[in-house]
């Protein structure tokens, strides 16, 4: 089959388009014929090495996390052949740059009626990372205050929907440009993160997925009693914090997933894809993600 490749950690130019084994389903696995493919973050990171040291890939290395296709083998008949599926890979495993992959039967998240594959690929990662850290994380409800950085980003806003959805008072912090897209989703209050001082009461939560030394003033709002958890990679200095920020991971879930991809097709949630490019073109998207402002880019193979 057709993938893209990578042979060792680097930048853009590591990916190239090749030939690689159709992955052979176990048992419990599916087998997808990729449709669409997401362009996450992640991706970037994971091809630049910056998990290396804890987290080795073998190569040649097919990047990916994000899929959307069509089931084509199901040997433990999780899901008839034809059906449309979306799903969030292992990371250590083989990815979803390519015109198969495999996941777990578990994993699977059904499509919607309707829903494009386009469409549908640009939720699992991040929809499952910000109802989880809503919901798990940060336990939103009713009476609390919670602060969500980078909350119209693909992540933040599916934070920002479940926290809303759960009942919280919701501080969005925002680039100033993304100030009235953060109201329109839902924020009871937006500061433009950097910019902007929070001057209500304790902050009960923080759901960070920004990152860094810019986050770190509005953590001061956080008392002793609350909890900070980001799930961006650039640390937040914690010297004069209450708490340490605690960095939290994403886990697949199948019926989470099949959940999202029901709230977008009623449109209580929007995700929107920027651009579609070809898989051949991975390297561009991976480098235009990586420099950030490019909203979500889906490869069709
Ligand atoms: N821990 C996990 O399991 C996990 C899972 C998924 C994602 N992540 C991480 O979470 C982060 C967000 O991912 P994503 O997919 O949501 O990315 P994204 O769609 O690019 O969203 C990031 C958001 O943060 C905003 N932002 C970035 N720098 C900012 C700054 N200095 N000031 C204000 N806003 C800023 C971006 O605005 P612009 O678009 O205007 O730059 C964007 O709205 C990434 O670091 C990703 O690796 C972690």
């Amino acid at each position: 089959m057709k993938a893209i490749l990578m042979d060792a950690h680097g930048g853009p130019d590591v990916l190239y388009l090749g030939e690689a084994r159709k992955p052979v389903p176990s048992p419990t696995q599916i087998l997808i014929r990729v449709m669409a493919v997401g362009v996450n973050p992640a991706d970037y990171k994971w091809r630049g090495g910056m998990f290396a040291a804890f987290a080795p890939l073998s190569f040649p290395h097919i990047p990916g996390y994000d899929v959307a296709g069509i089931v084509e083998e199901s040997p433990a008949g999780a899901a008839p052949k034809g059906t449309h599926v979306a799903a969030m890979l292992n990371s250590f495993t083989q990815g979803a740059y390519a015109e198969y992959a495999v996941v777990e039967a578990d994993d699977v998240g059904l499509i919607p009626e309707g829903m494009r594959f386009e469409q549908a690929v640009a939720v699992p990662t991040p929809g499952l990372t910000g109802v989880q850290m809503a919901e798990e994380h940060m336990d939103a409800k009713p009476g609390q205050t919670l602060l969500i950085t980078g909350a119209t980003g693909a992540v933040g806003r599916f934070g920002l929907w479940a926290a809303k959805r759960r009942g919280a008072q919701v501080i969005a912090a925002v680039r100033a440009k993304h100030r009235d897209e953060a109201k329109a989703l839902g924020a009871d209050v937006v500061l433009t993160l950097g910019e902007e001082d929070w001057t209500g009461g304790a902050i009960d939560a923080v759901g960070d997925t920004v990152g860094g030394e810019i986050v770190e003033g509005l953590c001061r709002h956080v008392p002793a009693s609350g909890r900070i958890f980001t799930a961006a990679t650039d640390p937040i200095p914690a010297e004069h914090l209450a708490m340490p920020a605690v960095f939290f991971g994403v886990h697949p879930n199948g019926p989470q997933l099949t959940s999202l991809l029901q709230g977008i097709a009623k449109g209580e949630i929007s995700m929107p894809v920027a651009k579609t490019m070809k898989l051949a073109d991975a390297a561009i998207a991976q480098a235009e993600v990586e420099a950030g402002g490019a909203g979500k880019i889906v490869l069709i193979p």
